[in-house]
């Protein structure tokens, strides 16, 4: 069992964190983080917070996400942002949160469109997947996890230089819905079983053996970081999407750290 991709933790703030109040967080980040090698890290603020927090991350190894983008490259589309605007300050963006798809409407359709969108102007995705509770208990995992990760990277072509890690430009979060913001974490052998049995197999048939391989699949749902170890310690796990704790300097600090003496 070979680990050979690079843990990435990512955190998402959701819509928390004014200007202000990212001013003061970042720079504890910044300290906390700065020298754990060996693991990718980013964090994904409102994007009324993105170009303060680029500022302070300027010179640092963290990288910037956004939580969301429109599909279209520009138009009468009032309150959108698009694929350009989001680049110019982030290398990454979440796509098709649980919670965008189900207070906002998104579909697997809607997913797809914008990871064609943030791939065509060299955004990484970070594409969100998961069962809800309901599906989970009537044993409609494998068939929702399979139907999300076919229908929204469907009609995509993954170019075949990956990147200088050896890690293909394309991030899947699998976050069983039940576990987020609840407390109520995933097992770390249930989530990694998901990744090997399911996500995997289907990212295969999607585009070949050594992509799907290479893919980065994190686990997200109540991460803290008395439970991280746990999940990066699973085979197929390579990292973290950190919500609640992600908004707490050394709660996401130790849970870097762990990701780092995973490796
Ligand atoms: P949580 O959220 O860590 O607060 O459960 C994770 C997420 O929604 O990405």
């Amino acid at each position: 069992m070979s680990r050979k991709r690079i843990p990435f933790v990512a955190g998402n703030w959701k819509m928390y964190k004014t200007i202000a109040e990212a001013r003061q967080l970042v720079p504890e980040l910044v300290r906390g983080l700065s020298d754990l090698r060996g693991v990718e890290k980013a964090i994904c603020p409102p994007f009324t917070a993105l170009m303060a927090v680029k500022a302070l991350l300027e010179g640092t190894d963290i990288g910037l996400g956004a939580q969301n983008l429109y599909w279209e490259k520009e138009g009468a589309f009032t309150g959108e942002v698009s694929p350009m605007m989001v680049a110019e300050l982030c290398q990454y963006v979440i796509i098709g949160h649980s919670e965008r798809r189900t207070y906002f409407a998104e579909t697997d359709q809607t997913v797809n469109r914008k990871v064609k969108a943030a791939l065509e102007v060299g955004l990484i995705p970070i594409v969100c997947i998961g069962e809800t509770l309901a599906e989970n208990e009537a044993g409609q995992t494998q068939a929702v996890i399979t139907r999300q990760v076919q229908a929204g990277l469907s009609d995509i072509q993954l170019k075949q230089d990956v990147d200088v890690n050896g890690t293909v430009p394309l991030i899947i979060a699998y976050e069983p819905v039940w576990a987020i913001g609840t407390g109520k974490a995933a097992t770390g052998e249930f989530a990694n079983r998901v990744v090997q049995e399911m996500i995997r197999p289907t990212l295969s048939t999607l585009f070949g053996e050594p992509a799907a391989s290479s893919i980065r699949v994190l686990y997200g749902g109540s991460v803290k970081a008395s439970n991280a170890a746990e999940f990066f310690n699973q085979s197929e796990i390579d990292g973290a999407l950190v919500g609640g704790a992600s908004l707490k300097a050394q709660e996401f600090i130790e849970i870097v750290r762990a990701a780092a003496e995973s490796v």
